[in-house]
């Protein structure tokens, strides 16, 4: 592994466009990020991954796509609008804002440095407010959801009903969840704006114990699966003064960030605190039928919930190295080949149109399957360095001797090796290798 930095990774992200600070042409808008061509990819493998292993590769875990606005009934009945809450405090000489959880030394002020200047903390509801429809008042009032889950918990019967599941089953949601976080910051690793991955499994209380290890267990797979490397991941189980409202026992999955250990996903054994709240508010039965034994009972939930924004982060640290290569510095991305936004680029070694004419057919050949990138610019050794840096696994040429013999060189990014592969069979070959 390379040791990297904030600045370094923060650096390479803006540089070859994975992210751009929103509303960058008007100073910036801290706390919000734009993904850009590289990033929107490696965001959406990571996103398909964890759809892939959350519900395509099993049989007892179903999706959903709630709405963002949700009646405010909803947080009510969830405990957010009473105590989804931060303790804020206020610096008396500078006027800086801080999460009082959150600092160093809770005396002193991390921007002024005078020590006793802090305003008695005040619970700050964490929950963005608008308004439905056209007036202002608080009859209208609602919330952006800051959680995907109360969506899942909502529509439990409808989905039950529907998709004719028993227990233990589990419904995923991946979506856009909104916190106005007091202190927002590690580039895009703590937004305003973020996604979630959540996973609500239903299942009966006594076996909620076995199951909430088995999704340790399948959670801390998925990251090593996807190339993560394994000393930079840990589970740390909550203390009890840091549990959520609604959960007798959570762990994190944390990963070690540039300026340490850190959350990535959290896993919440949330008993049966959301259906039971729910029933009670809206009136209708969300308990579960068991017809065999013949019993009605609330189903208790062990939630998996991770955010893809800072999943994503992790995996573009955890992929940086810096190489030396004949006396000179190879920085390269070892994404696993899944999460690579471009799978292969394509690169002619001249601009002469008899070998841009192939390059673009060839190209048109392998977008059918992949992203990928036809790259004309430049000498080929600096291709081979940008593509090293964005993480694409192979690099295809095509030079004057593939005019007479009809094949390419193919270039793998973490070996450097090179094959050379015949036109027709290159698609055969790249399938075996991506897997
Ligand atoms: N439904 C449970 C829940 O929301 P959480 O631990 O508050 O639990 C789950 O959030 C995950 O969402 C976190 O582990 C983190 O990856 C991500 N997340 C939470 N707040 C975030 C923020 N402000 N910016 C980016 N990601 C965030």
């Amino acid at each position: 592994m390379t040791d990297v930095t904030l600045d370094t990774i923060s650096n390479l992200a803006r540089k070859r466009g994975f992210v751009f600070p929103a509303s960058e042409i008007y100073g910036g808008l801290r706390s919000a990020y734009d993904y850009g061509p590289l990033g929107v990819e490696l965001l959406r493998n990571v996103k398909d991954e964890w759809w892939r292993s959350m519900v395509q590769e099993r049989g007892d875990v179903v999706g959903l796509d709630s709405a963002i606005l949700q009646a405010r009934e909803v947080w009510q009945a969830s405990g957010h609008e009473e105590v989804f809450t931060d303790p804020l405090v206020e610096c008396r000489e500078c006027n800086s804002r801080f999460r009082l959880d959150k600092l160093d030394d809770p005396n002193q002020c991390p921007t002024c440095g005078k020590r006793d200047t802090f305003t008695d903390p005040q619970q700050f509801n964490l929950m963005f407010r608008t308004h439905m429809g056209p007036v202002d008042s608080d009859d209208n009032l609602i919330y952006l959801r800051p959680e995907t889950a109360q969506g899942i918990f909502t529509n439990f019967e409808n989905v039950r009903r529907t998709s004719r599941l028993k227990l233990p089953f589990g419904i995923a949601q991946l979506g856009k969840s909104f916190r106005n976080e007091i202190t927002p910051g590690q580039f895009v690793f703590r937004t305003r704006e973020f996604e979630q991955m959540e996973m609500e499994f239903f299942c009966r209380p006594e076996e909620s114990p076995e199951w909430f290890q088995y999704w340790q267990e399948e959670r801390f797979q998925w990251y090593l699966d996807l190339g993560m490397t394994e000393s930079s991941l840990r589970i740390r189980p909550h203390d009890e003064d840091e549990l959520s409202h609604y959960s007798s026992e959570t762990v994190d999955v944390e990963y070690l960030f540039p300026w340490g250990w850190d959350e990535l996903e959290g896993i919440a054994n949330r008993t049966d605190f959301d259906l039971r709240q729910h029933s009670e508010h809206s009136g209708e039965d969300l308990r579960y039928f068991d017809q065999e034994a013949n019993e009605k009972f609330f189903p208790h939930v062990i939630e998996p919930a991770a955010g893809a924004n800072r999943t994503t982060f992790a995996f573009l640290i955890d992929a940086y190295y810096e190489e030396t290569v004949n006396d000179e510095i190879r920085t390269v991305l070892k994404l696993h080949h899944r999460l690579a936004p471009y799978k292969v680029a394509v690169l002619p070694l001249s601009k002469k149109a008899e070998l841009i004419e192939p390059a673009e057919k060839l190209a048109a050949e392998l977008r059918k399957r992949w992203i990928i990138e036809l790259d004309v610019t430049q000498s080929i050794g600096r291709r081979y360095r940008r593509q090293d840096e964005i993480g694409t696994p192979f690099c295809v040429t095509v030079d004057f001797d593939s005019l007479d013999d009809g094949a390419v060189t193919v270039r793998d990014r973490d070996t450097m090796s090179q094959d050379r592969i015949s036109m027709e069979g290159l698609i055969g070959y790249l399938d075996q290798k991506l897997g």
